[in-house]
């Protein structure tokens, strides 16, 4: 019987789709499956591609028939970075990390970093209470992005990074600007042991995050004290068959995996959302009037967190529009049948949360930034894998309930005091790097909010 292979739209001659893709995936990956349909083979040279746009075929790949899938090898270039973490792992090692990690982010763990996050952010509240009235231009990017690095450090590796995040973040942006660089060109890159100057650079940023990573290690052997965090829990365990502990290599690319994961991601969404807020004042509002009448300006807690329903539901609609993780992928181990279509072995699969988000068939009016999508009535109507900032099935995020508190929190805290405006004229683009995030670094004023 002939194997029927899922529609291929028509590429360029020699580069298939590579050549829109890399020019700008966000708005090809729209169009095609706009043009095609949900399930779309590409083939360039030999090697081939699967896009998924259709809810019931990604909940088939990431929940039903998860087993049929590992991560796709375009994950290499993040293996780079992260080596052999939470992340990039698979089948005995990651099944172990992954339940070796839960309790770190279970209810009463999150219940407990509540604390330490609302802290963080008084601290950059203090800071922006000292920033000069007359220059008020805040890098909103830098600013959420050095705040989420902070709170993985603290909460998760007791450990107060705020010395290190000038450098840190030098070598981190190098770092990702290079691995997504990688990403965009995957699978046509040559080695990265080439000498040459941006391989370079490459490995003195990595050797440099591993110093700084391996000297924390050495300083948590060394000091006393009853820690309970993430990376005790990692220190500590011992493998059930050998009676062996983490090597400091699996140790490196697990603290390094959660650092990235923990922190990147977050700031984004939270970035995307002062800017949706400054862009629709009625929501804005809204937001402030939930914040005025359940705080009655008390700080946010653990407690009263879960009565902030419209703050969290203008985080998920921000993740909505701008999924931080814009891409995720994976490769059939043996072959497929996805609905009516054969899948060969070996295929990359790639699931675009970007696609699915703004898609015409499962949202209305899916450009515009509406929070209601996301209230207890609305939320039942919607079809389920057509709404995943944090994946699904086994390897859903592990992060996603410290994320949400997280951005409530911060959100919550932020605009109980203070206004982001955008400055007029500003035009704010989408630069579709590893995460999502603008293009440009996002300036805003600030203002005290009066109440
Ligand atoms: C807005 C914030 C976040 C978003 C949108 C996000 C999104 C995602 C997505 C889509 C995946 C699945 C990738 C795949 O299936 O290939 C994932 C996995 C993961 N995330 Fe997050 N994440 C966020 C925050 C966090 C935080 C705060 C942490 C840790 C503190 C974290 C740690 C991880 C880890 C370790 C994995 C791999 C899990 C596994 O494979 O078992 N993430 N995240």
């Amino acid at each position: 019987m002939k194997k029927n292979l899922p529609p291929s739209p028509p590429g360029h001659k020699l580069f298939g789709h590579i050549t829109g893709f890399a020019k700008d995936p966000l708005n090809y990956m729209m169009k095609i499956s706009r043009e095609h349909g949900g399930i779309l083979y590409s083939r360039v040279i030999n090697y081939k591609i699967v896009l998924i746009s259709k809810p019931e075929y990604v909940k088939y790949i990431l929940q039903e028939n998860n087993r049929n899938y590992t991560k796709t090898s375009g994950y290499k270039p993040l293996k780079l970075l992260l080596g052999k973490g939470l992340i990039t792992s698979e089948g005995d090692l990651w099944l172990k990390q992954r339940r070796l990690f839960q309790p770190a982010f279970n209810r009463e763990s999150i219940m407990n970093y509540t604390k330490i996050v609302g802290e963080c952010v008084d601290d950059l509240l203090l800071e922006w209470n000292n920033i000069d009235p007359d220059s008020k231009l805040l890098n909103v990017s830098h600013e959420m992005m050095k705040n989420t690095m902070v709170i993985v450090g603290r909460t998760l590796f007791s450990s107060d990074l705020s010395k290190d995040t000038a450098l840190v973040w030098e070598w981190m942006t190098y770092a990702l600007e290079y691995v997504n660089n990688r990403t965009k060109t995957y699978p046509f890159n040559f080695s990265s042991k080439i000498p040459l100057p941006k391989n370079i650079r490459f490995t003195k940023a990595v050797a440099s995050l591993d110093n700084m990573l391996y000297r924390k290690i050495d300083e948590r052997r060394k000091e006393k004290g009853d820690f309970t965090d993430l990376l005790s829990m990692m220190m500590s365990a011992k493998d059930e068959e050998t009676g062996k502990g983490m090597s400091d290599g699996q140790l490196r690319d697990e603290i390094m995996t959660i650092f990235l994961a923990g922190h990147e991601t977050t700031a984004n969404a939270l970035t995307w959302t002062w800017y949706l807020l400054s862009q629709h004042q009625e929501i804005e509002e809204k937001l402030h009037r939930e914040l005025d009448e359940i705080l009655k300006g008390e700080i946010p807690s653990y407690q009263n967190l879960g009565n902030l329903r419209y703050t969290a539901q203008v985080v998920q609609e921000s993740m909505r529009l701008y999924p931080p993780v814009w891409m995720i992928g994976r490769r059939t181990i043996n072959e497929d049948q996805i609905g009516q279509y054969h899948i060969p072995k070996g295929v990359d699969v790639a699931i675009s949360p970007y696609v699915l988000h703004h898609h015409s068939e499962y949202w209305d009016q899916p450009e515009v930034f509406d929070p209601d999508r996301f209230s207890s009535e609305n939320i039942k109507k919607q079809i389920p894998y057509s709404y995943i900032p944090f994946g699904g099935g086994p390897r859903l995020c592990i992060g996603e309930n410290f994320a949400m508190m997280e951005m409530i929190l911060i959100v919550a805290k932020v605009a109980q005091k203070y206004k982001l405006l955008l400055p007029k004229g500003t035009k704010v683009e989408i630069g579709s790097s590893l995460t999502l995030r603008p293009k440009e670094d996002l300036k805003m004023e600030l203002y005290k909010r009066v109440i």
